[in-house]
């Protein structure tokens, strides 16, 4: 039996994250990515966009051809040539999967020069296609959350009659809002006739900082799909950061009772890898992954953490494979802090040499942004010698 709360986390990093400018990456890279997502149990990733150059081709066919776990999901526009080059890279995955996508917004109707007839009449000949390629076709109406909604409707009747499996929502311009996003897949789900056949899949983007919220509200509606990438990467803004939506059903399942399979521990090794090859640093205060997502300064923060980590963090940094000391010294840290990042550092000290310690602290501290561990051990040698 289906657990009707699974939602599917379906990663983009090497198809969307990668189209950032910028963000390209070689081969190996690609490869190395994919295989961290597939241990990570991401369930569907998109490898790329085969027909968009070899080396696409390339490294599609040989994630498909490396994945254990993962279905493995090639682009295509909704042409024919694209669909068989698709098919053709990811043929040998054992799960492979085809997304073909088409715009259909009335400004992306006017790029083709299609009529609202001709449009559906294109995504009929394509999915049809697809489907008789591939058991598993993923539809996208590319800008779907500015189409009318009747015609939204009508072809996404069509895909699902066609044989798509999963129908995805792409809000491409970041421009929807949470309750918005969440209406949008609820009026699907009632009037489309054969809806309820499909998964629905939400992929947003960050333009106006709302993809995360976006996507829980879509899910909260009954979208069983998300679309994401590690550190949000990609194009503008950039995607929906897989990182929060998951950890964000994590942390409070308790209003979000939806569940997934990934491996949270893998995460942070993931966005410093992500990180490392794409060029793009993750900002210091991200959310999840950023530097300072754990760490505390001040004094009642660290002490709060020190008696019962719970005081002041929601999540533990283990829970995203993160072992490091979560405490960093500065002008706002206390004594308590103090004396558990030099017993850290193998100094046990007494009362009276703490307090020696501290004023000593305290006037580097005002100096320095951060006290690192060397600067202690300094300190420390600096108090031994003159007691
Ligand atoms: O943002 C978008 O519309 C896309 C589609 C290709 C799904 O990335
Ligand atoms: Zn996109």
């Amino acid at each position: 039996m289906t657990d009707k709360n699974r939602v599917y986390i379906f990663d983009t990093t090497l198809r969307d994250g990668e189209q950032s400018p910028g963000a390209t990456m070689s081969h190996a890279e690609k490869l190395e990515i994919a295989s961290m997502l597939d241990e990570m149990k991401v369930d569907i990733i998109e490898a790329g966009f085969p027909i968009a150059s070899e080396g696409d081709f390339a490294a599609v066919s040989e994630i498909a051809k490396n994945s254990k776990y993962s279905v493995i999901c090639g682009l295509a526009r909704a042409q024919l040539p694209d669909i068989d080059r698709c098919w053709e890279a990811v043929k040998h995955a054992a799960r492979p999967r085809i997304h073909t996508f088409i715009g259909t917004s009335p400004l992306h109707r006017a790029i083709p020069n299609l009529d609202q007839d001709q449009m559906a009449e294109r995504i009929e000949q394509t999915v049809t296609h697809a489907r008789n390629l591939c058991d598993n076709v993923q539809w996208s109406p590319m800008d779907a959350t500015r189409t009318e909604h009747d015609y939204l409707c009508r072809v996404v009747e069509i895909a699902i009659k066609c044989g798509a499996t999963t129908i995805n929502i792409p809000d491409t311009v970041g421009y929807t809002a949470p309750r918005e996003s969440a209406d949008l897949i609820r009026m699907l789900i009632e009037k489309v006739p054969g809806a309820d056949e499909v998964i629905f899949a939400t992929h947003c983007h960050n333009d106006l900082g709302m993809a995360t919220a976006n996507s829980l509200a879509a899910v909260e509606a009954g979208a069983r799909q998300i679309e994401c990438t590690i550190n949000g990467l990609g194009e503008r803004a950039g995607n929906t950061a897989l990182e929060e939506v998951v950890m964000a059903m994590r942390v409070r399942n308790d209003i979000m009772p939806f569940s997934t399979e990934i491996d949270t521990t893998k995460i942070m090794n993931l966005s410093r890898r992500v990180a490392q090859v794409s060029g793009f640093p993750v900002q210091y205060n991200k959310a999840i992954v950023g530097k300072n997502a754990f760490l505390h300064e001040s004094g009642i923060h660290q002490d709060g953490v020190l008696k019962n980590i719970e005081t002041f963090e929601i999540m533990r940094p283990a829970d995203i494979g993160l072992n490091e000391n979560n405490i960093v010294l500065g002008k706002h840290s206390g004594r308590a802090a103090l004396r558990s990042k030099l017993a850290d550092l193998g100094f046990e000290v007494g009362d009276n040499q703490l307090k020696d310690v501290f004023v000593r602290f305290k006037a580097l501290a005002d100096r320095k942004k951060e006290v690192y561990d060397d600067d202690l051990v300094a300190l420390m040698q600096d108090s031994s010698a003159n007691t």
